[in-house]
């Protein structure tokens, strides 16, 4: 797989914020280039798990993000919920991958049925009918059949459904061992290295898949 050189990445307002900021920050370390949006709902939860005031315009999450995570000048670009003319509103700009994490069953349900009704659903509109990588990380328990549905549709158009849904063979001692298992996953799955978890089979202790 080419590894993703730049890729986009919302927050919504499922729980489990701290995957999405982690994930963040690897692709900021990385070195790619990242396109981030987020909704309403994303402020939130934001605040109510991780006491987090989300800026609520783009250029104060640009710098913010940019300075905490390190990012180079340009590296990190923040878009607001309708601005039409971003980059990732259009097919015609190379993107690698597009992640939602964590996906409300909100969002999910939008984006199955083509809604296109905000940034974050048209930027995934766009990375699915170019035929770009959309990883999703659905979050709610249980899920109901219509969740499912949903899931199965998106699933069937290409998109990678990669549920919240830490496993615990690594024996995680902290809640950051349990999050870096999904964002490893992630990472994973746009072709961007990592070194999150030892890998299952490699003989290293503690191995995971
Ligand atoms: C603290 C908190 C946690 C939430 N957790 C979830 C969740 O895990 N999954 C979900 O689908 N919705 C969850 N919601 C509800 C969504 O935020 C709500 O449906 C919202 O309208 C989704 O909007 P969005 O998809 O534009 O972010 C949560 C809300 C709050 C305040």
């Amino acid at each position: 797989m080419t590894p993703a050189r730049s890729v986009t990445v919302a927050l919504t307002g499922a729980s489990g914020m701290a995957y999405g900021l982690r994930l963040l920050e690897c692709l900021v370390k990385s070195g790619v280039r990242v396109s981030l949006l987020y909704t309403q709902a994303a402020h939130v939860v934001a605040k109510q798990e991780l006491d987090l005031v989300l800026p609520p315009r783009a250029t104060d999450a640009e710098r913010y993000f940019g300075e905490r995570y390190g990012a180079q000048p340009g590296q990190l670009r923040a878009y607001g919920r309708e601005d039409w003319f971003s980059p990732v509103a259009s097919g015609s700009n190379p993107n690698d991958a597009m992640v939602i994490c964590p996906c409300t069953m909100g969002t999910l349900a939008s984006l199955a049925a083509g809604m296109s009704d905000n940034l974050i659903e048209r930027a995934a509109d766009v990375t699915m009918k170019e035929r770009r990588t959309l990883v999703i990380v659905p979050r709610e328990a249980p899920f109901s059949v219509v969740h499912l549905e949903n899931m199965l549709r998106l699933a069937r158009a290409g998109v990678v459904i990669l549920p919240a849904n830490p496993g615990f063979y690594h024996r995680p001692t902290q809640v950051e061992a349990i999050i870096d298992f999904i964002v490893a996953r992630i990472l994973d799955h746009i072709g961007v290295p990592h070194e999150l978890m030892a890998r299952w089979g490699r003989g290293e202790a503690g191995a995971a898949s």
